[in-house]
This record gives C-alpha cells, structure tokens and sequence, in this order.
C-alpha cells in the first residue's frame, strides 16, 4: 500500500494551494487494490473535497500496480440503462437525477480487455447446437400454421390456469420470463408450484425434469418448502449455486425441460466487472440466460428483487431483454396475491392472475370479484360511510367497499388508505363547492377495505357517496354500487367497459346501480335484473340516494 502511495505522490504534482492540506490527504485517500468494481478505484475515507480536487480525480485513476488506468470509463444511468461518456447529474435519456454510475470494463489476467458479452456468450458456448452457421429463412418455412395451444406448454389445474392465463395462454418454449415482487410477497413459493405445474405439464413427454436454482436457499430449505406445498414429484431437481458458469456446466447432464433461477441479483458471471446484483453482472448473466433459452428452447424463469419504488432492481434494460415481466403483488396484511403482466412478447398485459397464500402454498381465487367485500357489508342491511365501487384491473373485475368518516374538531385533515390522496382531495372539494357539503371542519379518513389500492377514476363516485354517507350519517343500503368518474363541475363522466362492471354486481345480487346519465343508452341493452339509476351530477346523486322516502 506504501509503495503504492509513493508511487502516486512521485507522478502527481500537488497543487501548492493545498499544501496545508497534505497532512489529511495522504491520511485520507488510499487505494483500492481490486480492478473490476464497478466504483472508482480511489477511496476516500474522510473528506470528499480532497478526492474531487483537480489533483487527483479529473486527471485520471490509477490502477494498483501504479501504473495509469487505461479503461474505457463509462457512465451508466441506473434506472434506464442509458450510456454516456461522462457523468451528468441528471440523465439524459430519463431524466432521473443521481443515477450515473461510472463503469470500467474488467482486465483480463494478460491486462487485455475482455467484453461482457463475450463472457456471457463463452458461459453458455457449450450449449449451443452444433449446426453451421444460421442462414435467413422464408416466413413461409418457419409459421407452418403452428397451433397456439399444442405449442405453449400448458400448466393444468386451477393454479396453473391462471398462471397460463397471465402468459397468455402457456410458457412459450425458449422465452425467458422474469418474476418481480416484494421480499416475502411469495415469488419462490409460486415458481417452486410453477416447476411442478412444468413437470405435470410435461409428463407426456419422456422427460419432464425441471431445474430449481438456487442462490438466495439451500437445497435443504427449498426441500422443505415443497414439503409444505405437498410437491412429492421427481422431476424437480434443485441445485445450490451462484456461478452461471458452473449452473451452464453441471445441469448439462441433466438435459431439462425448464429453468428457474432464484435470483438474478444473486448470480454472476466470472470476468464481468461487478459483485452478483451489480448492473452490469445483472445485465451480462440476463443476457446469457436469455442466449441459452432461445438456443436450446428451453423457458427460463427469474425471480427478480425490486427496488424500494417497485421497480425490478439491477438496470432498467433487464425489463427490455427478457420476453416477459411479471408482478407479484400484494399486501403483507393480507393474503391476496396478484399477478400482473406488464410485459408479454407473446401474449397480452391485460391480464391479472388472482391468488390467495393459504397453509399450503398460492391457491386461485376463483371468484375475485367479491374478494374485497367485508363481512360487514355482506351481514348487515345498511351502513353509514359505506359505498361500493366496481373497479376493473386487467380483465378481471372486483367490487370494492369504500369507507369514510368525517370527524369534526379532529386536528388531522385528512387520512387516505389505497386511494390516491390528490383525487380524493378534488372529490372533497368538489362536494363542498358543488354539492355544498360543509366539509371544511371535518376530519376525513378514507379507506379501502383488504389493502386494494384504487387507481381507476370509475372509483370516485363511491368515495363521494361514502363521504356523504357519513357526514349526512345517513346509511346507504348494502345493495346499491356506484360507478362513474367525477369531473371539477360536479358532473358524472362515462367510464370504460361498464357492461362488465353492472353484469358483475348484477350476478353478485346487487339491486341498484348509479351511473352517469350519459351511460345508460349504452347498457339498455342488457337484460339484467338490477335498477340502473343515471344521474348528470353529484347534487342529483345526493337527491336520490340520501332522501327519506
Ligand atoms: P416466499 O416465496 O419465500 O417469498 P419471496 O420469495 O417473494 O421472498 O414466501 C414467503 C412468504 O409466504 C412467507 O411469509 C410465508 C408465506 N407462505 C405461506 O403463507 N404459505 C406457504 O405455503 C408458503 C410456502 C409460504
Ligand atoms: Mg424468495
């Protein structure tokens, strides 16, 4: 380390000005012997503005052995995966502030550069098929009228059901699907279920084996998982590693019809630059993955952290390599599971998986429009500050039930569970200036039962009859729902796919609906045995609903 120090001080003139600040600097900075990690190679223990002066790092770094780094820097925009050639503080590509992360690419042991994509492509080298060189072919020789159903690989049972319905209708062979979700929301559990479900699937076939890796379990501890989860097949097979390479070479014997790697932030590739779960180790060891599954056409799975924000950890670029991206969503406090495609190469984002964490693994809610109904509302008549909205996620629809309470003299203003805290302010505002609500001295805290989060705007009509309710403390009837968007004038706007939403409460027994006047021409056609009320605004609302007879 000394020598290293003397070397640096040999080579670099110091800036007379900061003479008077020898004495720390020589204290504080000291260098980091390793090449390849994707911080600089200069360390600061104490005091940033010696590290940033011209003296040391404008000029360049200095690799160990003291001689002039020569890498090609590179700057890498952790959220979007943008590259440039020198920092910014905000990315040009997304605009996010503080995301440039400086890269150097990795030194081989002559010191010559070697490239991540030659590292990721040597890993799976051996799995590649021996045939000649790949020449362009006629669309007419490759889609030979392929049948959908025989060609995806279908997952039988109600759980698979609704895994293949989120897929688009099966795993495509060779397609590389990532799983993202919070820690403990149950990833592992639905990709262990998945493996068995692949080796059910495949059992027509010789071989059905099926290849669980790793990084974050033991063996041991994943045995015991599918021990809950009453998985007794024999075509799982499990392996504990990390090192891609090793996985590529010792499940070469094992020829099997599925991979899943648990996780893609723990693996790593040897000789890319980077700990497991850096970008670039997360984007190289991805990138392999995603050459082996379109060479052998074999599906992989990967099961993806994410960020605090939500988002899949490791660079934004990992959601553009993969053919599929799935999340997993869901409530610490409840046991709902829902998964959402948000990318599907070969199958559409419009769908939702339902799925409930029982004792023994992720059971298909196979009824979920009225999994959010409280008990509540299915036992008594009427409640005060109760409303019921119809919300469509996806292609599925849910009925949920709004709560409200207005409390006067209450120092809180106002308090929102799952609904956005800006529309319920402007669905507040709206009932004071045009429906004349004295809301102003009342605390008001909105909630949504069972943790559902409610974006869709077809959800404000019950918040407003839910405030209502509960000021006015007048109980709406339990079988009255409410749909429609509220617009700044108080008036009642259409929403989308309302067909769906009334065919719902009207098969879970509603008697009354509420919708915009300007809807009712578009369901008069449907033969339902539920009163549709239309109404133009809030104050014929209010009128309707919140009158004595
Ligand atoms: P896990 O799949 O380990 O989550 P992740 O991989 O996303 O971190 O699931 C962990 C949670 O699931 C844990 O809190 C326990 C719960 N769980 C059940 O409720 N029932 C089960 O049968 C299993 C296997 C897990
Ligand atoms: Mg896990």
């Amino acid at each position: 380390m000394s020598l290293c120090r003397n070397l640096f001080f040999q080579t670099r003139p110091i800036n007379p000005l900061l003479t008077p600040r020898i004495l720390p600097f020589q204290r504080v900075i000291s260098y980091c012997p390793t090449a390849g990690t994707s911080d600089s190679n200069l360390l600061d223990s104490d005091d940033d503005r010696c590290i940033s002066s011209n003296n040391v790092k404008r000029k360049g770094s200095y690799s160990w052995n003291g001689k002039k780094d020569k890498r090609k820097k590179t700057w890498v925009c952790n959220q979007c995966g943008a590259t440039t050639g020198q920092w910014f503080g905000i990315c040009k590509a997304c605009r996010a502030m503080n995301t440039m992360v400086e890269f150097k690419e990795a030194l081989e042991e002559n010191n010559g550069k070697v490239s991540g994509f030659k590292v990721s492509e040597a890993a799976v080298r051996s799995w590649f098929k021996e045939a000649g060189a790949s020449v362009p072919s006629s669309l007419a020789d490759v889609s030979k009228g392929m049948n959908q159903s025989e060609w995806r690989i279908t997952l039988p049972g109600l759980v698979g059901m609704e895994i293949s319905r989120v897929l688009g209708g099966g795993v495509v062979p060779g397609s590389l699907i990532l799983v993202g979700g919070d820690p403990g929301v149950g990833k592992s559990t639905l990709l262990l279920q998945i493996s068995a479900l692949l080796s059910e699937g495949f059992c027509g076939s010789n071989s059905g084996r099926i290849l669980y890796v790793s990084g974050e379990e033991s063996i041991d501890q994943i045995g015991n998982r599918a021990d809950r989860l009453n998985i007794t097949t024999a075509d799982i097979f499990l392996y504990s590693s990390t090192d891609i390479e090793d996985i590529m070479d010792n499940i070469q014997v094992l020829s099997p019809q599925a991979l899943i790697v648990d996780s893609i932030q723990t693996v790593y590739l040897r000789g890319v630059s980077g700990s497991a779960g850096s970008i670039m180790q997360v984007k190289e060891c991805t990138s392999a993955l995603l050459r082996f599954a379109k060479q052998t056409n074999i599906p992989v799975f990967l099961i993806g952290h994410v960020t605090k924000t939500g988002d899949i950890a490791g660079p934004r670029m990992l959601e553009h390599i993969v053919d599929t991206v799935l999340y997993m969503e869901g409530e610490s406090s409840t046991s709902y599971r829902l998964l959402r495609s948000v990318k599907n190469r070969f199958g559409s984002t419009d769908e939702l998986g339902v799925f409930e964490m029982s004792n023994t693994g992720l059971q298909a809610v196979l009824n979920p429009s009225e999994m959010f109904l409280s008990e509540a509302v299915s036992g008594s008549d009427i409640s005060v500050g109760l409303a019921i909205a119809v919300i469509v996620d996806g292609s599925r629809t849910f009925v949920l039930e709004i709560q409200a309470l207005c409390l006067t003299g209450s120092t809180t203003t106002k308090q929102c569970n799952g609904i956005d805290s800006a529309r319920s302010s402007l669905i507040i505002a709206v009932l004071m200036k045009q429906a004349g609500l004295k809301l102003q001295d009342n605390a008001i805290f909105l909630n949504v039962v069972s943790g559902f989060k409610m974006i869709e705007t077809a959800g404000d009509l019950a918040i407003a009859a839910a405030i209502c309710s509960s000021f006015l403390e007048f109980p709406i009837p339990n079988d009255v729902a409410f749909i429609g968007e509220i617009g700044l004038a108080g008036e009642l706007r259409t929403v989308p796919r309302l067909e769906k939403r009334i065919s719902t409460i009207s098969k879970l027994g509603y008697k009354k609906c509420v919708i915009p006047k300007s809807s009712e021409k578009q369901i008069a056609s449907l033969n339902l045995d539920i009163t549709i009320l239309g109404c133009r605004n809030l104050n014929e609302v209010i009128d309707n609903i919140f009158q004595m007879d």
